[in-house]
């Protein structure tokens, strides 16, 4: 079992104007692949308060994953992958290039997405964009290997060796 924390960042979601269905996705798809989520938060699209969500998640509740949800476009007020830098010791660029890669054969517009990855301490942070396809089209591309990743991180696999 691996543990996850869910964040959403939405201003239209923290308002309670907009149901959040990215943040429903997430979690089914991770608990229906060995995911335990042990938070899930929905914050402004406001980096100082996102920056507070990963480090809470990461340092206090030591979750093996942190997935986000929005804030990766272009419109002003998205800043979720400026948020993820300023708090990740390394970057882990694969795995954005990855549901990017996979992401354009699905439509075009992937090429909007400014969504980073990396790891802070022992927890992986992935962002994902804002809608509940976009969530679940690149949970689905690459949500199986990161938990290879998170073996590696926290020592408990010896090597790559492919199953
Ligand atoms: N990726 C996938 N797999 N499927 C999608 O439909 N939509 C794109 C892109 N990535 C999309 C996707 C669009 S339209 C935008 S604007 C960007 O993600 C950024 O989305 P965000 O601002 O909601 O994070």
């Amino acid at each position: 079992m691996y543990t996850l924390g869910i964040i959403t960042s939405s201003d239209k979601g923290y308002a309670g104007e907009r149901e959040d269905g990215s943040g429903k996705v997430i979690k089914e798809i991770a608990e229906a692949n060995g995911f335990k989520v042990e938070s899930y938060v929905i914050v402004p699209d406001e980096k100082e308060m996102l920056k507070e969500q990963f480090i809470k998640m990461s340092d206090e509740l030591g979750v093996n994953l942190i997935l986000s949800t929005g804030g990766t476009g272009f419109a002003p007020r998205d800043v979720t992958p400026e948020a993820t830098k300023e708090i990740i010791d390394r970057e882990a660029p694969g795995i954005a290039e990855a549901i990017r890669m996979y992401s354009l054969s699905i439509t075009k517009r992937a090429m909007l997405s400014r969504a980073v990855s990396g790891i802070r301490k022992r927890t992986l942070i992935v962002n994902l964009p804002g809608s509940p396809k976009a969530c679940k089209e690149a949970l689905d591309y690459v949500l199986n290997d990161l938990k290879h990743g998170i073996d590696i991180l926290n020592e408990t696999a010896k090597d790559c060796a492919r199953k």
